[in-house]
């Protein structure tokens, strides 16, 4: 008996193996709905993204914002490579609605790598030009599958 449960076993991770194999399928395990893609990665990377430049106007006047350091330049570039991987992860198979969803992520994943080349290129103007076509990618995929479709919305 000890035997045979011994031979199941093996079997069994013998199948696995050769499935895996045969297939030829990339192991992943989904853990976020979309949802909550969006509520947390999603939406922290892009205010911080769209947050890294800002015009402030206020009674003392103009105040431009740009990244003044390393470590804010890497954290513009990190928010943007999130949300271009963010964009993989919106296509992969428990989460894609489809090929017009695909389409709206592979926005987002283009978008995203333009952000982080801006952020690279340590440019404030570019990284302004790039947070425009990101909320562009945003707002395209929530037109067509988010009722109302005005969001982004604000989180907190
Ligand atoms: C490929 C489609 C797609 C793209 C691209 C996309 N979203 Fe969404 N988003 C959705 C869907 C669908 C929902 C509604 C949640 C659901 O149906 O699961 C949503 C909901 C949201 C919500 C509301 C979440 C809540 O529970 O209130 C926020 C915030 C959000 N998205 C932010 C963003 C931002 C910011 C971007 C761009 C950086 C973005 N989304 C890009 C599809 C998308």
């Amino acid at each position: 008996m000890p035997a045979a449960l011994l031979l199941g076993a093996t079997t069994a991770f013998g199948v696995a193996c050769s499935g895996f194999g045969a297939a030829g399928a990339t192991p992943f395990k989904t853990v976020a709905s979309v949802d909550q893609l969006m509520l947390g990665p999603i939406a922290h990377a892009s205010r911080t993204y769209w947050n890294a430049v800002s015009t402030v106007v206020d009674k003392d006047g103009i105040h431009e914002h740009a990244p003044g350091n390393d470590t804010e330049w890497t954290t513009t570039w990190s928010a943007a490579i999130t949300l271009a991987e963010s964009g993989n992860l919106l296509m992969m198979a428990d989460r894609t609605r489809g090929d017009d969803w695909n389409a709206f992520a592979l926005q987002l994943v283009d978008a995203g790598n333009r952000a982080a080349h801006a952020a690279e290129a340590r440019s404030a103007e570019q990284v302004l030009e790039q947070g425009e076509q990101i909320y562009a990618a945003c707002t395209a995929c929530h037109m067509k599958f988010v009722m109302g479709g005005e969001v982004p919305r604000d989180v907190p």
